[in-house]
């Protein structure tokens, strides 16, 4: 008996709700079965049952029921998409030539073999190959890490906003969502995620630099976190999926402290997001457990060879940092001339707060109409007044800033 796509997953994000790459609300069970397009075959005819609502899907789990996700609609052509905090330079044509050529039919047809990558990683970060764990993006440890340390019924503490996919994850696998709020300023209080953690939550899920506020906790208070959490039993995971534009790591304190994981990605300044490879980094127990869950040969050939080359090669990442500080120094002297605020950012991303001028919904909306996508309007009251913005190189800074400059001025003359 195939099962169709249930239509109602193909349908365009609705309503609020934001994050990477999903939209997600609840809904009842039997919006979600009344959508099951179900067909079952008589002898030669189909029948198709998707109009009966006395024909229902199986439930999933209760937890699943209640989570809606919806398939992000697809690209606009022409539109510059600085919504998503992908690399927005090209990587270097050598590169691209050397692993096309590298690309031979066994990478299609034989599953993946991870050694070569485990053994560049091993000596480049200094850490032995059971403390490493490739994934098919950093998306997917987050989710080991979930799998294997939130039960139902658990919770887990994490900055308010932040990767969105740690509240699915929390949904997902039954738990409770403790949000530690910010400030105006976009600062996290010590003190409440230390109070959080009294309550000896299951996991503690920090993202450093945080994603949307590109922020950066302090360092005393991150190390204070880690002493107190080994003396509770919990798990904290530190998501460095911005490190390479922050400088800032944990990555040594896993060998302190064996309740720490890191996970890293290659999706954001190494520019491989498409091809879905990050890792993760702990102690030996934590990332043999990690492996226990993750799903049969995830990390794809070309992905390996991809991001193999670029650990092989760090002045390409350098030189993308580089010219995105220039391009953040442009959007900062520029927004100053617009007497627009922008936030300190130690990402590939940037708040520009405009809602003193103009609501930020026009601005997102106007600025869709002369080609560039931006994240917001958001619905946490710290955000209001902001648009975040991708940073790139400074050509396209410089392009995009005369695009808001335009945007602003049909704003106020509406
Ligand atoms: C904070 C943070 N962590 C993790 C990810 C996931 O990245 P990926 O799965 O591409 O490695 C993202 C993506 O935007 C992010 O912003």
């Amino acid at each position: 008996m195939p099962l169709t796509r249930p239509a109602d997953t193909l349908s365009p994000p609705r309503g609020e709700g934001w994050g990477e790459g999903c939209i997600f609300r609840f809904k009842g069970r039997d919006a979600w079965a009344h959508a099951m397009n179900v067909m079952t075959s008589v002898g030669s005819k189909t029948v198709e049952r998707s109009q009966d609502p006395s024909v229902k899907a199986p439930a999933a789990l209760p937890q699943i029921e209640r989570l809606v996700r919806h398939r992000e609609p697809g690209d606009q052509p022409g539109i510059i998409r600085l919504n998503r905090n992908e690399r927005q330079e090209p990587l270097p044509d050598w590169f691209v030539e050397e692993i096309r050529s590298a690309v031979t039919s066994d990478l299609f047809t034989q599953y993946p073999v991870a050694d070569a990558l485990y053994e560049q990683l091993s000596a480049s970060l200094e850490l032995s190959q059971d403390e490493i764990l490739l994934t098919a993006g950093s998306d997917a440890a987050i989710k080991a890490i979930f799998h294997c340390y939130v039960p139902p019924g658990g919770s887990v503490v994490m900055l308010e906003p932040s990767y969105a996919m740690y509240g699915v994850y929390t949904e997902m696998f039954g738990a409770r969502r403790v949000g530690i709020g910010c400030n105006d300023a976009l600062e996290f209080s010590a003190k409440e995620l230390s109070d959080a953690l009294e309550k000896r939550p299951s996991l503690l899920m920090l993202a450093n630099p945080n994603q949307p506020t590109g922020t950066l906790l302090d360092g005393k208070i991150i190390r204070r976190l880690l002493e107190r959490a080994l003396e509770l039993g919990v798990l904290v995971a530190i998501d460095e999926a911005y490190y390479p534009f922050s400088g800032i790591t944990y990555l040594r304190a896993i060998r302190e402290f064996p309740n720490l994981v890191i996970t890293r990605t290659f999706s954001k300044a190494c520019g491989l997001a498409g091809l879905r490879i990050g890792f993760a980094v702990a102690a030996a127990p934590v990332i043999g457990a990690l492996y226990k869950v993750r799903s049969v040969h995830d990390v794809n050939t070309v992905a390996l060879l991809a991001a193999l080359k670029l650990s092989q090669h760090p002045e390409i990442v350098e030189q993308y940092v580089r010219h995105l500080r220039e391009g953040a120094e442009i959007v900062a002297q520029r927004a100053r001339e617009l007497a627009l605020e922008v936030y300190p950012s130690s990402t590939n991303f940037i708040l520009i707060k405009v809602g003193h001028l103009v609501p930020a919904a026009s601005v997102v909306d106007g600025l869709l109409r002369r080609g560039y996508l931006v994240r917001g309007p958001f619905s946490q009251t710290c955000l209001a007044a902001c648009i975040r913005v991708t940073l790139g190189p400074p050509k396209l800074m410089n392009d995009f800033m005369n695009a808001l400059d335009a945007t602003l001025r049909d704003c106020r003359n509406h």
